[in-house]
């Protein structure tokens, strides 16, 4: 038996655990569920095992309100799960119908095939990562269909078996993702912080919405094995994590924001010290960096987040709208704690 089969096994005992006889209750002949999309403030970045998605560290995320996924499931007579996107059939050798049925055939029953149809409502073309909220949309219908009746918790581990972000979409406002200990990953689990903030918005520049060329989890890779920087990012991301996480308690969005600038950027810098080298920067990106740069010099409290790809989140208050809105004509403004964006 190879190593892969060997890992993957213990995956799929570890699923059985958790869904016990469950596993095999007669499906209802459909569900849905939606899931908010997420930003982390403190970011995950590195595995220390992979087939489980467990983190290195732990991290601390926003979500986007009505900004994410939904999903439907619905019971087909078929020999195989058939997946569609935003109302069009996906390719069943492409990389997203295989993460999602590897997910499925893990959780159901051998013979029971599905139709997916995953719909997000992020901004169209807003460079979102949608696995995220894909992922745990999928988890919760998956219950929903299966009458599995989990809790949040286990939720969240099962959610993380397709993307390691996607544990922390299962809440609406402020999530954080304890890395935990176990080796199965029981304790590597989200969980909602009680503090709202409804004075806090988010504004994407989106750079490009194409799909990026090195994924996550390859890039994740990457850092870990050939960057020399990558050493001390645990520490850091657990520091950023634990004064992101008293600045909310706080209401401080000064030290909120460049913290969490500071931590992508940290992020970043690992992943260019990298070999080769990993910069998911467009030439774009930098000049919007430069510029929520200059503003802040001018006097605004203005700040900026980026994941694995070229575009930007910014960060910002209520009040301060109106010169975001002036400085940047692109810009799509989210509130996470409001009912209107
Ligand atoms: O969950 P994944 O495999 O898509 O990785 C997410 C990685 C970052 O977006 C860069 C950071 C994060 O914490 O969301």
């Amino acid at each position: 038996m190879s190593q892969n089969s060997k890992i993957s096994l213990s995956v799929n005992n570890w699923v059985n655990q958790v869904l016990g006889a469950a596993k095999h209750n007669v499906p209802a002949a459909q569900a849905s569920a939606y899931a908010p999309s997420n930003i982390a403030l403190s970011k995950y970045w590195g595995k220390r095992e992979a087939s489980f998605n467990l983190p290195v560290t732990s991290s601390l995320s926003i979500s986007l309100a009505k900004h994410g996924t939904n999903t439907g499931l619905s019971v087909i007579d078929a020999l195989a799960h058939q997946v569609i996107l935003n109302g069009e059939e996906v390719d069943a050798t492409g990389n997203f119908a295989i993460k999602v049925t590897q997910w499925l055939d893990r959780v159901l029953p051998r013979n029971l095939k599905l139709r997916i149809d995953t719909v997000n409502t992020v901004p169209t073309a807003a460079g979102l990562a949608s696995s995220a909220s894909g992922f745990a949309a999928l988890t919760l219908a998956t219950n929903s269909l299966m009458g599995w009746q989990l809790t949040k918790r286990q939720l969240s581990a099962l959610a993380r078996l397709g993307s390691g972000s996607a544990s922390r979409s299962l809440w609406h406002g402020f999530v954080k993702w304890q890395a935990g200990e176990q080796a199965d990953g029981s304790d590597s689990v989200a969980f909602p912080l009680q503090q709202q903030w409804p004075q806090l918005k988010m504004g994407l520049l989106t750079i490009s919405s194409q799909t990026k060329a090195v994924s996550s989890r390859e890039g994740m890779a990457r850092t870990i094995a050939t960057s020399p920087l990558y050493k001390q990012w645990p520490q850091q991301a657990e520091l950023d994590l634990a004064v992101i996480e008293a600045a909310i308690e706080a209401n401080d969005f000064e030290t909120m924001a460049k913290t969490a600038e500071h931590n992508a950027m940290s992020m970043h810098a690992t992943m260019s010290a990298a070999w080769p080298p990993l910069v998911y920067w467009q030439p774009e990106s930098l000049t919007q960096m430069q510029k929520v740069w200059q503003l802040r010099e001018q006097g605004l409290p203005l700040y900026l987040t980026m994941d694995a790809g070229p575009n930007l989140k910014l960060l910002f208050e209520a009040k301060h709208q109106t010169d975001v809105e002036a400085a940047f004509a692109e810009v799509q403004i989210i509130s996470p704690f409001g009912t209107t964006c």
